[in-house]
Protein backbone atom coordinates (compact mmCIF):
# COMPACT_ATOMS: atom_id res chain seq x y z
CA UNK A 1 0.00 0.00 0.00
CA UNK A 2 1.25 3.39 -0.44
CA UNK A 3 2.41 5.84 2.10
CA UNK A 4 -0.24 8.00 4.19
CA UNK A 5 0.45 11.12 2.28
CA UNK A 6 1.38 8.99 -1.14
CA UNK A 7 -2.08 10.15 -2.98
CA UNK A 8 -2.60 11.16 -6.80
CA UNK A 9 -3.07 14.93 -7.05
CA UNK A 10 -6.19 15.91 -8.61
CA UNK A 11 -6.06 17.80 -12.29
CA UNK A 12 -7.42 21.26 -10.30
CA UNK A 13 -4.85 20.37 -7.85
CA UNK A 14 -1.96 20.37 -10.10
CA UNK A 15 -3.09 23.69 -11.87
CA UNK A 16 -3.17 25.18 -8.69
CA UNK A 17 0.12 24.16 -7.86
CA UNK A 18 1.61 25.31 -11.06
CA UNK A 19 0.38 28.99 -9.79
CA UNK A 20 1.46 28.72 -5.51
CA UNK A 21 4.81 26.99 -5.95
CA UNK A 22 7.97 27.99 -7.36
CA UNK A 23 8.49 23.96 -8.52
CA UNK A 24 6.50 20.99 -8.69
CA UNK A 25 7.57 17.54 -8.44
CA UNK A 26 4.94 15.27 -10.08
CA UNK A 27 5.22 11.68 -10.28
CA UNK A 28 4.54 8.97 -13.60
CA UNK A 29 0.95 9.08 -12.77
CA UNK A 30 0.43 12.79 -12.32
CA UNK A 31 -1.05 14.15 -15.67
CA UNK A 32 0.36 17.46 -16.86
CA UNK A 33 -1.62 18.23 -19.99
CA UNK A 34 -1.89 21.58 -21.84
CA UNK A 35 -5.26 22.05 -19.81
CA UNK A 36 -3.81 21.81 -16.85
CA UNK A 37 -1.44 23.93 -17.19
CA UNK A 38 -3.34 26.38 -18.86
CA UNK A 39 -3.40 30.35 -19.55
CA UNK A 40 -2.12 32.99 -17.60
CA UNK A 41 1.01 33.60 -15.10
CA UNK A 42 2.81 30.27 -13.62
CA UNK A 43 4.29 30.45 -10.56
CA UNK A 44 6.62 27.59 -10.95
CA UNK A 45 9.94 27.59 -12.93
CA UNK A 46 9.92 23.51 -13.46
CA UNK A 47 8.01 20.23 -13.17
CA UNK A 48 10.91 17.97 -11.65
CA UNK A 49 9.55 14.64 -12.47
CA UNK A 50 10.15 11.66 -9.97
CA UNK A 51 9.95 9.44 -12.79
CA UNK A 52 12.32 9.06 -16.32
CA UNK A 53 9.19 8.71 -18.39
CA UNK A 54 7.83 11.88 -19.13
CA UNK A 55 4.81 10.59 -21.47
CA UNK A 56 2.06 12.07 -18.84
CA UNK A 57 3.46 15.69 -19.41
CA UNK A 58 2.64 18.13 -22.80
CA UNK A 59 6.74 19.00 -23.02
CA UNK A 60 5.60 21.77 -25.64
CA UNK A 61 3.06 23.16 -23.68
CA UNK A 62 5.45 23.22 -20.26
CA UNK A 63 7.96 25.06 -22.79
CA UNK A 64 5.35 27.83 -24.51
CA UNK A 65 4.41 28.32 -20.46
CA UNK A 66 8.47 28.93 -19.65
CA UNK A 67 8.46 26.16 -17.15
CA UNK A 68 11.35 23.42 -17.41
CA UNK A 69 10.98 19.60 -17.52
CA UNK A 70 13.37 17.19 -15.92
CA UNK A 71 13.12 13.50 -15.32
CA UNK A 72 15.38 10.92 -13.72
CA UNK A 73 17.45 9.10 -15.78
CA UNK A 74 20.09 6.31 -15.21
CA UNK A 75 18.76 5.49 -11.47
CA UNK A 76 16.12 2.81 -12.72
CA UNK A 77 18.27 1.43 -15.57
CA UNK A 78 19.78 -1.72 -13.28
CA UNK A 79 16.46 -2.38 -11.59
CA UNK A 80 13.69 -2.15 -14.45
CA UNK A 81 15.98 -4.65 -16.54
CA UNK A 82 16.17 -6.87 -13.50
CA UNK A 83 12.13 -6.83 -13.07
CA UNK A 84 12.38 -7.20 -17.39
CA UNK A 85 14.59 -10.40 -16.75
CA UNK A 86 12.33 -11.61 -13.52
CA UNK A 87 8.96 -11.33 -15.70
CA UNK A 88 10.55 -13.16 -18.77
CA UNK A 89 11.16 -15.87 -16.27
CA UNK A 90 8.51 -15.86 -14.22
CA UNK A 91 6.36 -16.19 -18.03
CA UNK A 92 8.33 -18.68 -19.38
CA UNK A 93 8.75 -21.18 -16.36
CA UNK A 94 4.80 -20.64 -15.39
CA UNK A 95 5.27 -19.57 -11.76
CA UNK A 96 2.62 -17.24 -11.32
CA UNK A 97 0.01 -20.17 -12.14
CA UNK A 98 1.99 -22.58 -9.93
CA UNK A 99 2.60 -20.23 -7.18
CA UNK A 100 -1.28 -19.86 -7.59
CA UNK A 101 -1.99 -23.76 -7.09
CA UNK A 102 0.66 -24.56 -4.54
CA UNK A 103 -0.76 -21.82 -2.12
CA UNK A 104 -4.41 -23.30 -3.03
CA UNK A 105 -3.13 -26.67 -1.65
CA UNK A 106 -3.63 -28.19 -4.95
CA UNK A 107 0.25 -29.54 -5.35
CA UNK A 108 0.28 -33.42 -5.62
CA UNK A 109 4.10 -33.88 -5.81
CA UNK A 110 6.54 -33.80 -8.16
CA UNK A 111 5.20 -35.17 -11.48
CA UNK A 112 7.63 -35.38 -15.03
CA UNK A 113 4.49 -33.68 -16.65
CA UNK A 114 3.82 -30.75 -13.85
CA UNK A 115 3.94 -27.28 -14.84
CA UNK A 116 6.69 -27.51 -17.60
CA UNK A 117 7.50 -24.05 -19.08
CA UNK A 118 9.57 -23.63 -22.02
CA UNK A 119 13.55 -23.04 -21.92
CA UNK A 120 15.25 -19.44 -21.80
CA UNK A 121 18.74 -19.72 -22.22
CA UNK A 122 20.04 -19.33 -25.53
CA UNK A 123 16.22 -18.62 -27.18
CA UNK A 124 16.09 -15.88 -28.90
CA UNK A 125 14.91 -12.29 -27.33
CA UNK A 126 14.07 -9.28 -29.47
CA UNK A 127 13.76 -5.84 -27.93
CA UNK A 128 11.74 -2.42 -29.02
CA UNK A 129 13.65 0.49 -28.57
CA UNK A 130 17.80 0.44 -27.36
CA UNK A 131 17.70 2.96 -24.49
CA UNK A 132 19.41 2.42 -21.36
CA UNK A 133 16.98 -0.29 -20.02
CA UNK A 134 17.06 -1.94 -23.39
CA UNK A 135 20.86 -1.92 -22.97
CA UNK A 136 21.01 -3.06 -20.14
CA UNK A 137 18.07 -6.10 -20.61
CA UNK A 138 20.04 -7.06 -23.94
CA UNK A 139 23.49 -7.20 -21.61
CA UNK A 140 21.64 -9.72 -18.82
CA UNK A 141 20.07 -11.83 -21.70
CA UNK A 142 23.11 -12.09 -23.74
CA UNK A 143 25.62 -12.64 -20.99
CA UNK A 144 23.36 -13.93 -18.47
CA UNK A 145 21.36 -16.14 -20.24
CA UNK A 146 23.30 -16.80 -23.77
CA UNK A 147 20.22 -15.21 -26.05
CA UNK A 148 20.39 -14.29 -28.91
CA UNK A 149 19.50 -10.73 -28.75
CA UNK A 150 18.06 -8.91 -31.93
CA UNK A 151 17.08 -5.41 -31.24
CA UNK A 152 14.52 -3.09 -33.84
CA UNK A 153 14.83 0.83 -33.17
CA UNK A 154 14.12 3.72 -35.41
CA UNK A 155 16.97 5.15 -34.46
CA UNK A 156 20.11 2.29 -34.38
CA UNK A 157 23.02 4.03 -32.21
CA UNK A 158 25.82 4.52 -35.35
CA UNK A 159 28.56 2.52 -33.55
CA UNK A 160 25.74 -0.11 -33.06
CA UNK A 161 29.34 -2.97 -32.37
CA UNK A 162 30.28 -0.88 -29.51
CA UNK A 163 27.48 -0.38 -27.52
CA UNK A 164 26.23 -3.90 -27.72
CA UNK A 165 28.93 -6.47 -28.78
CA UNK A 166 26.18 -9.35 -28.68
CA UNK A 167 23.42 -7.94 -30.69
CA UNK A 168 22.02 -7.92 -34.32
CA UNK A 169 19.81 -4.89 -35.29
CA UNK A 170 16.61 -5.59 -37.54
CA UNK A 171 15.78 -2.54 -40.03
CA UNK A 172 11.51 -3.08 -39.16
CA UNK A 173 9.23 -4.85 -36.17
CA UNK A 174 7.93 -6.49 -39.23
CA UNK A 175 11.45 -8.65 -40.08
CA UNK A 176 12.04 -9.04 -36.57
CA UNK A 177 8.97 -10.79 -35.14
CA UNK A 178 8.20 -13.54 -36.59
CA UNK A 179 12.28 -14.44 -35.54
CA UNK A 180 11.75 -14.42 -31.51
CA UNK A 181 11.27 -16.59 -28.77
CA UNK A 182 10.27 -13.46 -26.33
CA UNK A 183 9.51 -9.51 -27.07
CA UNK A 184 10.54 -7.04 -24.35
CA UNK A 185 9.28 -3.57 -25.14
CA UNK A 186 11.50 -0.73 -23.73
CA UNK A 187 10.08 2.40 -26.22
CA UNK A 188 8.76 5.89 -24.72
CA UNK A 189 5.05 5.85 -24.12
CA UNK A 190 3.16 9.08 -25.92
CA UNK A 191 1.11 9.19 -29.19
CA UNK A 192 4.35 8.15 -31.48
CA UNK A 193 4.34 4.26 -29.74
CA UNK A 194 0.46 3.99 -29.16
CA UNK A 195 0.06 0.84 -30.15
CA UNK A 196 2.71 0.00 -31.87
CA UNK A 197 2.71 -3.72 -30.88
CA UNK A 198 -1.24 -3.78 -32.99
CA UNK A 199 -3.59 -6.79 -33.73
CA UNK A 200 -1.47 -6.94 -36.60
CA UNK A 201 2.22 -6.76 -35.53
CA UNK A 202 0.98 -9.43 -32.93
CA UNK A 203 -0.09 -11.63 -36.20
CA UNK A 204 3.77 -11.79 -36.29
CA UNK A 205 4.92 -13.47 -33.79
CA UNK A 206 4.75 -17.02 -33.31
CA UNK A 207 2.18 -18.99 -31.50
CA UNK A 208 5.17 -20.08 -29.20
CA UNK A 209 6.19 -16.48 -28.52
CA UNK A 210 6.24 -14.09 -25.08
CA UNK A 211 5.81 -10.27 -24.99
CA UNK A 212 6.49 -8.96 -21.85
CA UNK A 213 5.92 -5.28 -21.22
CA UNK A 214 7.65 -3.13 -18.83
CA UNK A 215 7.80 0.38 -20.68
CA UNK A 216 4.05 1.95 -21.30
CA UNK A 217 0.62 0.16 -21.61
CA UNK A 218 -0.11 2.40 -24.41
CA UNK A 219 2.66 0.73 -26.03
CA UNK A 220 0.28 -2.49 -27.02
CA UNK A 221 -3.12 -2.70 -28.19
CA UNK A 222 -4.37 -4.17 -24.94
CA UNK A 223 -7.54 -5.79 -26.45
CA UNK A 224 -5.66 -7.19 -29.36
CA UNK A 225 -3.32 -8.46 -27.07
CA UNK A 226 -6.00 -10.37 -24.95
CA UNK A 227 -7.74 -11.98 -28.68
CA UNK A 228 -4.41 -13.09 -29.10
CA UNK A 229 -3.88 -14.94 -26.08
CA UNK A 230 -7.56 -16.23 -26.12
CA UNK A 231 -6.95 -17.60 -29.39
CA UNK A 232 -3.61 -18.92 -28.57
CA UNK A 233 -1.68 -17.03 -31.20
CA UNK A 234 0.46 -16.19 -28.77
CA UNK A 235 2.00 -18.47 -25.83
CA UNK A 236 1.85 -15.88 -22.89
CA UNK A 237 2.66 -12.45 -22.11
CA UNK A 238 4.25 -10.64 -18.58
CA UNK A 239 2.60 -7.03 -17.79
CA UNK A 240 4.04 -4.38 -15.62
CA UNK A 241 2.18 -1.65 -17.10
CA UNK A 242 -1.66 -1.17 -18.47
CA UNK A 243 -3.25 0.89 -21.17
CA UNK A 244 -5.73 2.23 -18.37
CA UNK A 245 -3.49 2.60 -14.62
CA UNK A 246 -4.58 1.07 -12.20
CA UNK A 247 -7.66 -0.83 -14.49
CA UNK A 248 -5.98 -3.72 -15.49
CA UNK A 249 -8.95 -5.84 -17.52
CA UNK A 250 -10.44 -9.04 -15.95
CA UNK A 251 -9.67 -11.03 -18.90
CA UNK A 252 -5.76 -10.70 -18.07
CA UNK A 253 -6.07 -11.63 -14.76
CA UNK A 254 -8.35 -14.59 -15.49
CA UNK A 255 -5.86 -16.03 -17.72
CA UNK A 256 -2.88 -18.54 -16.29
CA UNK A 257 -0.15 -17.95 -18.98
CA UNK A 258 -0.44 -14.15 -18.32
CA UNK A 259 2.20 -12.85 -15.46
CA UNK A 260 0.79 -9.33 -13.59
CA UNK A 261 2.41 -6.76 -11.90
CA UNK A 262 1.50 -3.12 -11.10
CA UNK A 263 4.07 -0.95 -12.82
CA UNK A 264 7.13 -1.92 -10.53
CA UNK A 265 9.61 -1.22 -12.92
CA UNK A 266 11.60 0.89 -10.65
CA UNK A 267 10.12 -0.23 -6.86
CA UNK A 268 13.40 -1.11 -5.35
CA UNK A 269 14.08 1.27 -1.78
CA UNK A 270 17.49 1.85 -3.50
CA UNK A 271 15.95 3.10 -6.49
CA UNK A 272 13.19 4.68 -5.06
CA UNK A 273 15.72 6.80 -3.38
CA UNK A 274 18.46 7.58 -6.39
CA UNK A 275 15.30 9.31 -7.87
CA UNK A 276 14.64 11.20 -5.51
CA UNK A 277 18.34 12.06 -4.89
CA UNK A 278 18.07 12.65 -8.79
CA UNK A 279 15.18 15.07 -8.47
CA UNK A 280 17.04 17.40 -5.44
CA UNK A 281 20.07 17.75 -7.89
CA UNK A 282 17.47 18.99 -10.97
CA UNK A 283 15.79 21.25 -8.33
CA UNK A 284 19.63 22.67 -6.61
CA UNK A 285 20.56 23.41 -10.39
CA UNK A 286 17.29 24.89 -11.18
CA UNK A 287 17.33 26.94 -8.34
CA UNK A 288 20.96 28.08 -8.47
CA UNK A 289 20.49 29.62 -11.84
CA UNK A 290 21.71 26.55 -13.97
CA UNK A 291 20.37 24.19 -16.45
CA UNK A 292 18.83 21.39 -14.64
CA UNK A 293 21.39 17.96 -15.03
CA UNK A 294 18.30 15.63 -16.63
CA UNK A 295 16.15 18.31 -18.47
CA UNK A 296 14.15 17.42 -21.41
CA UNK A 297 12.54 19.94 -22.45
C1 LIG B 1 9.33 5.74 -14.85
O1 LIG B 1 10.18 6.28 -14.12
O2 LIG B 1 9.03 6.19 -15.94
C2 LIG B 1 8.69 4.49 -14.34
O3 LIG B 1 7.65 4.09 -15.14
C3 LIG B 1 8.26 4.63 -12.91
O4 LIG B 1 9.36 4.78 -12.13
Amino acid sequence: MPGPNDAQLSSAQLSAALREADAVCPTVTDRIDAEVIGEGPLRAGILANYGVGFNHIDVDAARAAGVLVSNTPDVLTDCTADLTMGLLLSVARGLGSAERLLRADLWKGWSPTHVTGVQVSRRTLGLVGFGRIAQAVARRAAEGFGMRVLVYTPRPPLQAGAVARDVCFRRSLEEMLPEVDFLSLHCPGGPLTRHLISADRLRLLRPDAFLINTSRGSVVDQQALIDALHSGSLAGAALDVYEDEPDVPAALKTMENVVLSPHLGSATIQTRIAMGMKVVENLLAFFAGQNPPDCVS
